[in-house]
Order: C-alpha cells, then sequence, then structure tokens
C-alpha cells in the first residue's frame, strides 16, 4: 500500500515564514448539523483530528464561530501543543443559531473573538489569524486597524482575510501584511480567478474553502469521472488534485468529520494530473460557466 503523506503536495511558506504542507484540513464539519454545537460522533471527529499529523497534515483552519467555540476546543484536545501544526483561525461572525452567521467587526469584538480563540487554542500567539468577513456595517479601516493592532501586540503572527476581492486586499494590505486569502473556489466555481493570479503575483496563500465541489463535473460519465476511474481515484481526489495543480501558493483545506474521508482527501496529494487531464478539466468546467 502505498504511503499517504500531504508533504506529497508540496510546501508553502504563511506569510514568508512558517513552512506548511500545502493540503491542508478545514476544521468546519467537526462540529454539529449547520456548524452548531458537538457533532453527531464526538470519538470520530477526535479520531480524525489525532490522524493529521499521522498523515503529514499541519496546517489547520478553523474559527471561532465553528461551533460556535466547539472546533476549537476540540482542536485544542486532540492535538495541544501542535508540535509542528500551523493552526490557523478566524474571527469577526457571531453564531445566532444554527446555518446563521453574522458579520460584526466592531474593534471590541474582534478582540474579544481573538481573546477567545487564545484561550481556547490555549496558545500566547495565533499563528495565522483571519478576518472572516469585512462587515459592511463598520468601516473597513477600523477593521483593519485593529488587525494591525493584534499583531503589533505580538497577539497574532501573520494576519488574513476572507472572501474579498482584489481592491479589498490591496485597501487592507496599506494597514498590515496580507499573508493569505481565504475565498470560495472549486473546480467548477471559478468566480474568484482575479484574486487567486493576484495572490500568486504577490506571494500570498490562497485558501479555497467548498475545494471538494465539482457539482454536476463529478456526475458518472463525465470528463472527471471518466479521469477519476482510470486512476482508479474518486472524482473528488481528482478535483483536489487539479486546485493543488492550479497554482502553487494553492493551499486547499477539505473538511471532514471522519477518518475514512480524511485518508481518501490526503491521498490527493499524491495523484498528478498529466497537463492534458489539467487542461481538459479547467476547459470542460469553463464551458459550463
Ligand atoms: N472562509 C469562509 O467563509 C469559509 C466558509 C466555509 C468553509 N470554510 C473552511 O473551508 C473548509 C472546507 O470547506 P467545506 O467543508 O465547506 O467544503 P469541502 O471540504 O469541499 O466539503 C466538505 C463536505 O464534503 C464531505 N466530504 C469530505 N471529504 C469527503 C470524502 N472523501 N468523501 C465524501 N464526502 C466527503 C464532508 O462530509 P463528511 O464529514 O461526511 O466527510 C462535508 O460535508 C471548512 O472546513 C472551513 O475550514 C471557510
Amino acid at each position: 500500500m502505498t504511503t499517504i503523506d500531504a508533504a506529497a503536495s508540496g510546501s508553502f511558506k504563511i506569510g514568508g515564514d512558517i513552512a506548511v504542507h500545502r493540503l491542508g484540513f478545514g476544521a468546519m464539519r467537526i462540529t454539529g448539523d449547520g456548524i452548531w454545537q458537538q457533532p453527531r460522533d464526538r470519538e470520530e471527529a477526535i479520531r480524525t483530528l489525532k490522524r493529521l499529523p499521522e498523515l503529514g497534515v499541519n496546517f489547520v483552519d478553523t474559527a471561532a464561530s465553528y461551533g460556535p467555540d466547539v472546533s476549537e476546543n476540540l482542536i485544542r484536545e486532540a492535538l495541544h501543543p501542535y508540535r509542528g501544526m500551523l493552526i490557523a483561525t478566524k474571527g469577526g461572525l457571531e453564531r445566532p443559531g444554527p446555518d446563521i452567521w453574522v458579520p460584526n467587526g466592531r474593534p471590541a469584538s474582534l478582540r474579544s473573538d481573538l481573546e477567545k480563540s487564545l484561550k481556547q487554542l490555549a496558545v500566547e500567539q495565533i499563528d495565522l489569524w483571519q478576518l472572516h468577513r469585512i462587515d459592511p456595517k463598520v468601516p473597513a479601516e477600523e477593521q483593519f486597524g485593529v488587525i494591525a493592532s493584534f499583531m503589533k501586540e505580538g497577539l497574532v503572527r501573520h494576519a488574513g482575510l476572507s472572501e474579498v476581492s482584489v481592491a479589498e486586499i490591496e485597501a487592507a494590505s496599506k494597514f498590515f501584511k496580507v499573508s493569505t486569502v481565504q475565498n470560495r473556489y472549486n473546480l467548477a466555481d471559478r468566480g474568484s480567478e482575479d484574486v487567486l493570479d493576484y495572490c500568486e503575483r504577490k506571494g500570498i496563500g490562497f485558501i479555497p474553502w467548498f475545494p471538494l465541489a465539482a457539482g454536476d463535473l463529478a456526475k458518472p460519465g463525465s470528463l472527471l469521472d471518466h479521469i477519476a476511474s482510470g486512476r482508479k481515484a474518486t472524482p473528488g481526489q481528482i478535483a483536489l488534485a487539479w486546485v493543488l495543480q492550479r497554482s502553487p501558493v494553492m493551499l486547499p483545506i477539505p473538511g471532514t468529520s471522519k477518518v475514512k474521508h480524511l485518508e481518501e482527501n490526503v491521498a490527493a496529494a499524491g495523484i498528478h494530473l498529466t497537463e492534458a487531464e489539467f487542461s481538459e478539466l479547467d476547459k470542460a468546467a469553463k464551458n459550463r460557466n
């Protein structure tokens, strides 16, 4: 049996400083339905987290709002003191109920989110803290300004943004160095190509969320399905391999609550598409948009 190792995805230095394997893990799915409260199978969620270092995964994405609090607390329980792992988190979203997400970018609220994450993850500094959403109700400069303060105070080492445009990255960059950008992106959803190209030019890590989605590109008889069966892989693995090959700054964080799915996802790090496969998939995805 071949070894499953996230190292096969190559590495990237967050903020030009902390090296991680490019294939990471999204810890939103280790919570209950609606990203609310405890997961249905808590023991399996813990086993999934504990399996990460064994599979070479050393980049984990979470948020204070996942659960809320549940994801960060499970990560601490399973992985603290995180030897060789970078645990990235996010703040700026309130959770009044299941599936409800409300931006709150008031500086005092961002600070309280950060303080909670520091406590829940049991660290003195967050290696990568990301603003989950720019709150349209609060001047962006106030939100960026408080992030710059977090960094000056040593509470945050590197900072990033989520669901942003190139103009917003440039505006934030006047206040702090933007090390990562996390936007929705996958083979079938290419709305952030301009942001990805910008990140590649600037050496900013691009974290595509929902990386496994391939929609009708994955249905039986589709090109993705055809390539997958030819390689004894799943369409999801080929979709991940494609995303990884799309750019050297790409840091996909597929999320799962199950060891079996985690192993399957990490195995995608070892799949290298031929140039022809890569561009045929690219063309098929663009044609359907
Ligand atoms: N910045 C943002 O606004 C934002 C928004 C959403 C997500 N995120 C981050 O991005 C990460 C990934 O996003 P995502 O979780 O929405 O999308 P995803 O990773 O593309 O898909 C996750 C879903 O696919 C299932 N799955 C995972 N591996 C599978 C496999 N091998 N076979 C079959 N099903 C599989 C999971 O269920 P099982 O648990 O059953 O495996 C889960 O329902 C999140 O965990 C989170 O950290 C960020």
